[in-house]
């Protein structure tokens, strides 16, 4: 259609850590006019305030009795998302190796997941001009009727490289150990695990710089707009 630029469109961008999920979305969310939200940063916030609460992190139905107890709220400008938990700025502290260590064993818990999935749903439909959401169970579960949906995928090598320069100088090694784990944990967990969906359109960014990344997926949300 014509002035199809101006159209609202929700985009999917699911993967394993490392793949630059984050900075793709981000920047392309930035580009395109459109709102932003990083939803390993709620499993993040629900597993700080596990931590902080004293909630035994390897006892699920512990994890599952306070799922519905903390309130996560997530800002959704590309230039500056935000996330706080009952109305304190979490962004730092859900960064932690804790937190890290955590994360998987809290968001594998259906109550977890439920409770998740309906704050990300009315994030998604009250976005006016589109968003584009991040994750690992967005196209599959999330949100199965996104305008796109996009899989990333890296080797384990190249994701690792990239995790251990965010993480300034941390061990390649023990980071891709940690990474290889995390992902099992994720893809192999019962309630809506990490996976491709079947029309999820998979990019491989082993070879590509974040540039080349962000003007492929920008291309491939421009067609959707236009087609729409
Ligand atoms: O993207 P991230 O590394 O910040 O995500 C942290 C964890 O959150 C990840 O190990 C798995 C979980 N997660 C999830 O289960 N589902 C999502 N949609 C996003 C993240």
């Amino acid at each position: 259609m014509e002035n199809g630029a101006a159209q609202p469109v929700i985009v999917a961008i699911d993967g394993p850590s490392g793949t630059g999920k984050s900075s793709t979305s981000k920047a392309v969310a930035a580009q395109l006019g459109l709102s932003y939200l990083d939803t390993g940063a709620q499993y993040r916030a629900i597993t700080w305030w596990m931590v902080t609460n004293g909630i035994d992190t390897d006892d699920p139905s512990e994890i599952a009795a306070a799922a519905g107890k903390p309130d996560i709220v997530s800002g959704t400008d590309p230039a500056n998302p935000t996330i706080t938990v009952d109305g304190t700025d979490v962004a730092a502290p859900i960064r932690t190796q804790e937190v890290t260590s955590k994360v998987s064993a809290v968001s594998a818990v259906a109550e977890v997941r439920a409770r998740i999935t309906e704050l990300q749903r009315s994030i998604a439909a009250s976005a006016e001009g589109g968003i584009v959401v991040e994750g690992r169970d967005i196209g599959t579960t999330v949100l199965p009727d996104a305008d796109l949906k996009i899989f990333l995928t890296a080797s384990p090598e190249a994701r690792a490289a990239r995790r251990s320069g965010e993480l300034k100088g941390a061990d390649v090694n023990a980071t891709r150990e940690a990474l290889i784990k995390r992902d099992a944990a994720d893809s192999s967990r019962k309630t809506s695990p990490l996976a491709k969906a079947d029309d999820a359109v998979e990019v491989d960014t082993t070879a590509l710089t974040l540039a080349q990344v962000i003007e492929c997926v920008v291309t491939l949300v421009e067609e959707k707009r236009a087609a729409k």
